[in-house]
């Protein structure tokens, strides 16, 4: 674990960017990550409304990465969500966005609203250069339902159905579930 981070932080370049063009991408991908939330958000109230939280699993399970597939083939931004406690192993972090939501978490404890956790900054991943972008994700009542502690029991069946390696449950209200993250080749 350490010596995997040690090699990541080798591999891992902040490079240096013009602030007006940092300012622009910033921005839109700001703008990606509202439409994006908004959608799901919406989405995901309705479907509970409707059939309750093992119906609105669909929507996490396959509209989520079809809104995001969508918003990535119009935008050019690839993007995601992840957590450092991720439900779909697909969904785990890179190393960059790792240290974000680590860092994330320090802010947090030392005071700072989730609501307010940004990040945005060019990286060398891999020999390319990356726009990357990272903006927390709350975990609000709603998301209890299927990200708390004390889930129904056909909840936590449906779900240990589709991720038997499910990690994405004991969150309070207020905690950070993840993060929308957005990366753009330069
Ligand atoms: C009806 C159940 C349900 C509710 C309610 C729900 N989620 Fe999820 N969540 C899931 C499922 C299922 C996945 C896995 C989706 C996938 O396969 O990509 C998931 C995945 C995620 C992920 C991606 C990372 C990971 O763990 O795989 C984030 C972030 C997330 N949820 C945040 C939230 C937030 C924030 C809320 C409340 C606004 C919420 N969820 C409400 C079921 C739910």
């Amino acid at each position: 674990m350490l010596r995997s981070a040690a090699i990541l932080a080798l591999s891992l370049a902040v490079l240096p960017i013009r602030p007006a063009f940092a300012a622009e991408e910033k921005a839109e991908a700001a703008a990606i990550v509202k439409d994006y939330g908004g959608r799901l958000q919406g989405e995901l109230k309705a479907a509970m409304e409707n059939g309750g939280p093992v119906a609105a699993i669909t929507v996490c399970n396959q509209r989520s990465p079809a809104i995001a597939a969508e918003l990535s083939a119009k935008t050019g931004w690839l993007v995601a969500r992840t957590s450092l406690k991720p439900r779909n192993p697909s969904s785990a972090p890179t190393g960059w966005e790792d240290g974000v939501m680590r860092d994330f978490e320090r802010r947090m404890a030392a005071g700072e609203p989730v609501a307010d956790l940004v990040r945005a900054e060019m990286v060398e991943e891999g020999g390319a250069r990356l726009f990357r972008f990272a903006k927390a994700i709350p975990t609000a009542e709603l998301c209890l339902n299927c990200h708390g502690s004390a889930l129904k029991p056909e909840t936590q069946a449906a779900l240990k159905q589709l991720y038997p390696a499910d990690t994405a449950t004991g969150y309070k209200p207020g905690d950070m579930r993840g993060i929308f993250t957005l990366s753009k080749r330069m």
